[in-house]
């Protein structure tokens, strides 16, 4: 009979041993969860795709933030839907806007929650693109200027991070320099450098009623095929003063997440987004996959590839295990 002579299996034996040699921990201030804001007063529109996520009224925004915060997530990132939308998305760059008027309350009831807004204007524009158009292009540079009016309304609000996530050239840049300008060197920027053209945001669309009225997202967001090319989208990130830098969608793009993490060392984010949430929730209704053993899994492997931080619609029910 052969006898082996390095046997991995010891160090499997029991869950004393695995727990000691294991490599990979996840634990809920990797989290940060996404939230969506809406108007009105007492609303919960339940978002059919995202089971157990809803638009929120502030109200209710304000009782979901305490409660996020004393499950021991440190973090949310706000989402908007205005009650009106133009060509410019001026309900985000107005210090009146929904996200404003949310950014205040929440600081108001939960001090300590780190508030952190989704620097873009798809939520907010009527026809669902992430900037002004010019004909049927998004004009890059006038984008710019109206990013940085909504970094400057949203720190005075209180917002204690901004993530710029509509990938127009330069945004890292401009944003700094607004927020600089403005006196608030001390906000740090996640930037969504490396963010693809994924079919994996369908359900979030249908959330935040930002899907685009004609064409699609191809001339600004990355070619899921390039891998090179994230790089170089992170490195201008980093130039330009980017702190932490992220990479969206997590799991179809974990070998991204490992190259940036591997070349720049930087603090890295994974959105790990609707669409990868809407798939396992859907499989497990079904009795196909277990949920919680998945769910967990896949923050693991998400962890594993190099991410510090993952912004997850699962943060609560894996806080709730992880504790
Ligand atoms: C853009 C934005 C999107 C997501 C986060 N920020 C949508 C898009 O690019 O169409 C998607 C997140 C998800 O699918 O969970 N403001």
């Amino acid at each position: 009979m052969f006898t082996p002579y390095y046997r991995l299996r010891r160090l499997r034996r029991n869950p004393q041993i695995r727990a000691m040699v294991r490599e990979t921990l996840v634990t809920p201030n990797d989290f940060i969860l996404p939230l969506f804001v809406c108007e009105g007063e007492n609303v919960i529109n339940t978002i059919s795709s995202m089971p157990g996520h809803a638009q929120m009224s502030i109200d209710n925004l304000v009782k979901e933030a305490r409660e996020v915060y004393n499950m021991g997530i440190p973090a949310v990132i706000l989402f908007g839907i205005p009650a009106h939308k133009d060509a410019l998305g001026s309900d985000v760059i107005s210090s009146e806007g929904i996200i404003c008027r949310a950014l205040r309350a929440i600081k108001e009831a939960a001090p300590d929650l780190y508030l952190i807004t989704d620097v873009c204007l798809c939520e907010y524009t009527d026809h669902g693109h992430c900037g002004p158009l010019a004909g049927q292009e998004v004009d890059n540079d006038a984008t710019l200027e109206l990013l940085q009016k909504q970094v400057v309304v949203q720190a005075q609000a209180g917002a204690d991070m901004v993530a710029p996530s509509g990938m127009m050239d330069g945004m890292v840049g401009a944003i700094r320099e607004a927020l600089d300008d403005a006196g608030f060197s001390q906000i740090p920027i996640m930037s969504y450098a490396a963010k693809y053209a994924s079919g994996f945001y369908g359900p979030f669309r249908e959330a935040a009623e930002s899907t685009p009225q004609f064409g699609d997202r191809s001339s600004y967001q990355m070619d899921p095929a390039n891998g090179d090319e994230a790089l170089r989208e992170v490195q201008l990130d980093v130039e330009e003063g980017a702190d932490i830098i992220m990479v969206k969608p997590a799991m179809p793009y974990l070998d991204i997440i490992r190259r940036v993490k591997d070349e720049f060392g930087l603090p890295t984010a994974a959105y790990q987004v609707s669409g990868e949430f809407a798939m396992l929730k859907a499989a497990a209704e079904k009795g196909w996959l277990d949920h919680d053993r998945v769910m967990l899994e896949s923050l693991t492997s998400i962890k594993r590839a190099g991410a510090d931080i993952i912004l997850t619609y699962f943060a609560k029910e894996a806080a709730a295990i992880l504790g």
